[in-house]
């Protein structure tokens, strides 16, 4: 379950009280100036088990990494999967250079929901016993929150520097993000915590609305949409969807668990009328089965749950197709849905449990789910002084089983 819940526990917890973590002392830690280079084996062992017993302890035992903390590369000797030594990436031919992906094909705009709260903590208690430290900037509760959108932002940007960003926020929300290429889009609604989730896929209904009146009035050029959770980070052109597959309306991103198959924080729209009509009609039946079935679940998953029963309830789906990372195309309630594998276009660290098999060396988008908010800031500011986006992947595969402090 936890699996799931992405930004919106990053939304979620600020609020709540947590205890800022102890610097452990011992084996475990790796601190930045000794993140260059593999972590010696018995460190590497002392790891694992240190992660197998957080797994079992009660929440509040986790212990929570205010640092990078580097672990074994998962997927080692595996084909297809990336390849480390330290942080430095074997395999690095497989990404599309951003300076060579041209502007010919259609436009792509990445559509997030994001508001802010008005969040107490920063103002009530002394702002600085609550900041947190990422290389040399520190963050509040809120600024956490605006930090993330924007290196949301700067990947879309150095990746696939063509494509629009279209930020969905409640008008009562004072959010000013003055960017080229990044519009501020208020949609009225009831943005509190508790529905987040519920008026997201109505934000996304309503956009969708609006886009498809601008439509009948404009000719020209065709801008699909992708809407996407914002703790995300744009690895390669995903451009590539419409073009290689041609007759999809909508696309959602699957895995293999039985309770939870499809990720909402990844939706592309294909921007054309059809496209568009069929999304919203199918994000309607989405919000519908939300609304009716899964109000228990408001807060979070609820969209996740809605997004499967309307998916798996269609009389000829066949949920087997999930246990394959393999891409299809299939026609739910009048929508032709590509579902693609959220390992390579949902990828997300491990979060303790589970198999894990590496990262796929065409992973095109990087999930920082749960308390992973650090790593992705960490990552970008790695990425920035390197450069270099196949090693920022290893530096986030061998530290994706860490717990963060947000
Ligand atoms: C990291 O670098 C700092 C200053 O350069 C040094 O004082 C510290 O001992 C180093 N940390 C470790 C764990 O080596
Ligand atoms: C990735 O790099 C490793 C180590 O150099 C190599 O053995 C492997 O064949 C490479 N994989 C691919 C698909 O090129
Ligand atoms: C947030 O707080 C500011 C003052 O600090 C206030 O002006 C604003 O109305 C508040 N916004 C909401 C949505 O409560
Ligand atoms: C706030 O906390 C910091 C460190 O925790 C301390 O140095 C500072 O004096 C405190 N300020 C107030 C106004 O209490
Ligand atoms: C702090 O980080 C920013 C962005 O990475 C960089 O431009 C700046 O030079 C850094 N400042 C110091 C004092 O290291
Ligand atoms: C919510 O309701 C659904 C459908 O009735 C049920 O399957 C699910 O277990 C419930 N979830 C919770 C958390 O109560």
């Amino acid at each position: 379950m936890k699996a799931c819940v992405g930004w919106r526990r990053f939304l979620f917890c600020f609020p709540l009280i947590f205890i800022l973590p102890y610097l452990f002392s011992g084996v475990l830690e790796l601190h930045q100036n000794q993140t260059v280079g593999d972590a010696p084996k018995e460190n590497t062992k002392k790891l694992d088990d240190q992660n197998s017993a957080v797994r079992d302890a009660p929440k509040k035992n986790s212990k929570k990494f205010d640092h990078l903390v580097l672990g074994p590369a998962a997927g080692e000797g595996l084909p297809n999967r990336l390849q480390c030594q330290g942080v430095k990436a074997l395999n690095k031919t497989q990404f599309s250079n951003p300076s060579h992906v041209s502007g010919v094909g259609d436009g792509i705009a990445f559509v997030t929901v994001f508001t802010i709260y008005n969040n107490s903590l920063d103002t009530l208690v002394n702002r600085s016993s609550n900041l947190v430290t990422v290389g040399n900037a520190s963050y509040s509760k809120s600024e956490r929150s605006m930090a993330i959108l924007n290196v949301f932002i700067n990947f879309i940007q150095v990746r696939m520097p063509q494509s629009n960003i279209i930020i969905l926020t409640d008008p009562e929300s004072d959010l000013s993000v003055h960017q080229n290429r990044v519009t501020v889009h208020p949609i009225q609604g009831e943005y509190s915590r508790d529905k987040l989730m519920l008026q997201r896929i109505r934000s996304y209904i309503t956009f969708l609305e609006i886009r498809l009146e601008k439509l009948s009035q404009e000719l020209g050029r065709i801008t699909h949409f992708i809407f996407t959770d914002s703790d995300i980070a744009v690895i390669d052109d995903l451009g590539q969807i419409f073009e290689m597959h041609q007759n999809f309306h909508l696309a959602l991103t699957f895995r293999n668990n039985k309770e939870q198959p499809l990720n909402s924080g990844f939706i592309a729209v294909r921007g054309t009328r059809d496209g568009i009509l069929r999304a919203k009609i199918f994000l309607q039946k989405v919000l519908e089965v939300y609304s009716s079935r899964y109000m228990n679940a408001s807060r979070m998953l609820g969209d996740q749950f809605a997004l499967a029963w309307v998916v798996k309830s269609h009389p000829s789906f066949n949920g087997k197709r999930f246990s394959k990372a393999q891409a299809f195309i299939k026609e739910i309630g009048g929508a032709s849905v590509l579902f693609l594998p959220c390992a390579t276009y949902n990828w997300t660290p491990p979060e303790g449990a589970g198999q894990f098999h590496g990262m796929p060396l065409d992973v095109k988008v990087v999930h920082f789910k749960g308390s992973r908010k650090r790593l992705m800031l960490e990552a970008w500011n790695f990425f920035s002084s390197s450069a270099d986006i196949s090693d920022m992947l290893c530096l986030i595969l061998k530290s994706g089983r860490t717990k963060y402090d947000f």
